[in-house]
């Protein structure tokens, strides 16, 4: 028995007026995420994956197709989503356990087993003594950690991710990529995650679904065979090396993208 995906995208179309005329960002995107996936999407800049997720989000209204969501339209299902943008965007005055905690918070009381949940999502991203700390006295990786503790302290079941890493330094995103496949394999949650960097990509995911531009559209969906957990020396291999050359070649270029 098939069961239905967690994230249906359907033929999915974004355009916008512009003085120019009709630009169209998005056109025929089909995208499909079963239970559990860690799905990567890569392309070019400007190729429309911020606009994909955020339609996927329901931040965006496409302007033809449909987004569903178990089965549901996205509109009903916010509560099983929660989005990590590229910037960490902490309140300044609110330390970091406030500030994970805010999605609850919008939803009704804070129970003392939250702050315990927050708590232990902070030991979880390696940061168990940041709590009282205030985002400015974190580094900015640190700060990113705080926004994914922010985006899982609701138990969503789907976390979209965009370019979360993006403003890292390499050895840092390394780490990075570890925590999250760590976090991902607890947790069996469904993982959307935008990102330039082929390497995260062919690391991270069980599929890389690349996008065309102009307009953007899935030109292909990788599945990537590599065993579970990955560690750095799977990096090294001749079978994540080929997955990265055929990735880059589909993308049009040589080494990473930017
Ligand atoms: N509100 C808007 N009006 C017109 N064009 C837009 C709007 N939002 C995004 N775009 C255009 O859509 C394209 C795709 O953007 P985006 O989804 O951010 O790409 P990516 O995340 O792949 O870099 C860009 O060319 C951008 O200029
Ligand atoms: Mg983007």
């Amino acid at each position: 028995m098939k069961t239905t995906p967690v994230i249906q995208v359907r033929d999915v179309e974004m355009s916008y007026d512009t003085p120019d005329g009709t630009a169209t960002i998005l056109k025929n995107c089909d995208l499909q995420i079963r239970e559990g996936e860690f799905i990567s999407i890569v392309g070019r800049s400007g190729g429309g994956k911020t606009t994909l997720l955020r339609i996927v989000a329901g931040l965006l209204t496409p302007t033809a197709g449909e987004v569903t969501i178990k089965g549901n339209p996205v509109q009903e299902a916010l509560n099983d989503l929660a989005m990590v943008f590229q910037k960490p965007v902490l309140l300044p005055w609110r330390n970091n356990i406030g500030n994970i905690l805010l999605p609850l918070e919008f939803r009704g009381k804070v129970t003392p087993k939250m702050k315990r949940d927050a708590q232990d999502l902070l030991e979880l991203v390696g940061l168990a003594d940041a709590g009282s700390k205030y985002p400015y006295e974190l580094s900015g990786g640190m700060q990113q950690r705080v926004a994914i503790c922010r985006a899982l302290v609701s138990h969503p079941q789907i976390m979209l991710m965009d370019e979360p890493f993006g403003a890292l330094d390499a050895m840092t995103r390394d780490t990075m990529n570890l925590e999250l496949q760590r976090i991902w394999a607890e947790t069996g949650r469904s993982i959307l995650f935008v990102t330039h960097s082929i390497p995260e990509a062919v690391f991270l995911s069980d599929r890389v679904v690349v996008i065309g531009d102009k307009p953007g559209r899935v030109i292909a969906d990788i599945k990537i065979d590599l065993p579970r957990l990955r560690t750095r020396e799977h990096r090294f291999s001749p079978e994540f090396a080929a997955y990265e050359h055929q990735v880059a070649e589909l993308i049009g270029v040589k080494e990473g993208i930017s």
